[in-house]
């Protein structure tokens, strides 16, 4: 296989691009609120990258994609896209994902966000789905199989009675947006490729209240759980170091390692 490693000086110009996305997602944090449009939250992202970061909403013309962020609402598992129409309202849950390219490297993360009074099975939800993340990351060390990370994630998706979405996966990433291995958020521990240092990839489950199964809409993009049940994803860039992992979309909110 021909899976690329990254240099220490290769990480540092991901690592860049990396910081831009998540600086997005803190930028955005106070616009996300009841009664505004994922339009709205999008055009502001468009300005954040383009006019202060002098860098490139990698998503736009990504496969005819047309907008900056993606944004996906309650059943939403991923790749909502930003419209006048969306208006958040109370109660809802919501992932943004951005994508920064920078000097020809992409630097792609997500959060969610609960808007307004959440109810506490959409908490849990939240809050599980991040911690499949982090316990997916946790599983990042050269000698450690790629199954690992998979294997982790669904089992503590499992034990709280949700499902694994497995029809979309995290994936490599450098100077390719979607590169090789796959990085699967299911799996058997001890399966899959052997981890390597300068290795680059993101970690980005999708964890749903219900079953696993998943449905595009019409307008070709928009993924939905097909039981109508509520969805959550959180994603992350990693790098593989010589003796674990560094988390290079990490946001200032965030305590990790
Ligand atoms: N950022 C998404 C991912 O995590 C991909 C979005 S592609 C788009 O891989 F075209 F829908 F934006
Ligand atoms: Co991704
Ligand atoms: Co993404």
């Amino acid at each position: 296989m021909k899976i690329q490693l990254k240099s220490k000086d290769e990480i540092e110009k991901l690592r860049y691009a990396c910081q831009l996305a998540a600086e997005v997602l803190d930028m955005i944090t106070e616009h996300v609120k009841a009664g505004v449009s994922t339009k709205y939250l999008d055009d502001l992202c468009f300005q954040h990258i383009t006019e202060v970061q002098k860098a490139t909403p990698a998503n736009i013309g990504y496969r005819g994609y047309e907008k900056t962020i993606c944004a996906s609402i309650n059943q939403v598992i991923c790749h909502g896209i930003p419209s006048d129409d969306k208006i958040l309202k109370d109660g809802d849950i919501m992932n943004i994902d951005v994508t920064v390219k920078k000097d020809g490297w992409y630097g792609d993360t997500s959060k969610m966000f609960l808007i307004g009074k959440s109810e506490p099975h959409n908490q849990r939800l939240v809050k599980v789905t991040q911690e499949c993340l982090y316990l997916g990351i946790n599983e990042v060390k050269p000698g450690a199989r790629l199954g690992n990370i998979g294997a982790a994630i669904q089992s503590h998706a499992e034990n709280n009675h949700y499902s694994v979405v497995e029809d979309y996966c995290g994936h490599g990433i450098g100077q390719i947006y979607h590169d090789e291995p796959q990085i699967l958020h299911f799996g058997k521990r001890d399966s899959g490729l052997e981890i390597k240092p300068g290795l680059c990839f993101t970690i980005e489950p999708m964890i749903n209240q219900g079953d696993k199964r998943t449905k595009v809409l019409n307008d070709g993009w928009t993924v939905v759980t097909k039981d109508g049940r509520n969805s959550a994803q959180w994603e992350h860039t990693v790098a593989v170091t010589e003796n674990g992992y560094d988390v290079l979309t990490k946001r200032s909110e965030e305590a990790l390692d």
